[in-house]
């Protein structure tokens, strides 16, 4: 049997429970089984390790992506960047830490980019390349919206795929800019990516402070909330002709990037 399971505080609404037990059921995958840890104390950390010998992989949430790298023995390239850990590979008693959100939105983001392009060279996805490149010579930039632990997921993502990009925050000393400098600037960031909680269920009624009657048919609007499926953010962008997304093939590209990682 291999087991697999997740550490959090607290773990009353998981994800990655649901999608890997159902996941196992549909794919007929029946020596794996998938158990939540929820360790309030990051201490406790090694013993799940040393009381687990089946132990294959971890995911990591809130609040230990950043302390758990302290007991990892390996780090994956961008998390040296990201500094926050969301999958852990044990391996002969070794610990390898990942961060799948990377994998997940850098996929989902290249597909949106590609998509939105409907003329003869950006007709199939593996003209992805093309478009960066087209981003590139106009030095379009992106907007971060929320400076939290999705934010640095997003932000190593843009840098690999040198998009330039500002962040905003609430607060005038964590991002590049604030929400109420925003205002005649949109033009200038035709990619805008909400990496804040803000329109999430149960308050599906609120929308990041944007000035939207700047959005236009050449914005592109990614947010990373995925409930509801269609966020008030990209219902107003819509409105523009934005072309939009939401996180919720990010969350499915990340979850079978931890599998993928576990089972290479
Ligand atoms: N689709 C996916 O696979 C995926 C993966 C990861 C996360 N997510 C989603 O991304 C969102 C953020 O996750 P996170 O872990 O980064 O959360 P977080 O750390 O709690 O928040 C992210 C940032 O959003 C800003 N923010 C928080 N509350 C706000 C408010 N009321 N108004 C305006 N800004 C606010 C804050 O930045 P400032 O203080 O600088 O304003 C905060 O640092 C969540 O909805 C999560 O479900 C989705």
């Amino acid at each position: 049997m291999s087991l697999y399971g997740l550490i959090g505080y607290p773990l009353t609404h998981s994800f990655s429970k649901k999608y890997f037990t159902g996941k196992f059921e549909k794919e007929r995958i029946d020596h794996a089984k998938y158990e939540l840890f929820e360790i309030k104390d990051i201490q406790d950390f090694p013993s799940i390790i040393k009381n687990n010998p089946a132990l294959k992989g971890l995911n990591v949430t809130i609040p230990h992506k950043e302390a758990v790298m302290q007991f990892l023995d390996e780090l994956d390239e961008p998390v040296k960047k990201i500094k926050a850990v969301n999958v852990i590979k044990v391996m002969n008693g070794k610990l390898k830490g990942y961060n799948s959100d990377y994998h997940g939105f850098k996929t989902s983001l290249e597909k949106f980019l590609a998509d939105g392009k409907t003329s003869e060279v950006y007709k199939h996805a593996d003209e992805t390349r093309k478009v960066f490149e087209t981003l590139r010579v106009f030095e379009i930039s992106a907007l971060v919206l929320g400076t939290g632990g999705a934010a640095k997921a997003v932000k190593a993502v843009l840098e690999d795929l040198k998009i330039n990009y500002k962040t905003v925050s609430r607060n005038k000393n964590q991002g590049d800019l604030t929400y109420d400098e925003l205002k005649g600037q949109l033009k200038n960031f035709p990619l805008i990516i909400n990496t804040s909680p803000v329109g999430m269920y149960p308050k599906t009624d609120a929308c990041p402070d944007l000035p939207y009657e700047e959005i236009t048919n050449s914005h592109y609007l990614f947010d990373l909330v995925y409930n509801p499926e269609e966020t008030l953010f990209m219902k107003k962008g819509e409105e523009k002709g934005a072309r939009t997304k939401n996180g919720l093939e990010m969350l499915h590209l990340q979850a079978e990037k931890a599998w993928a990682i576990w089972n290479a």
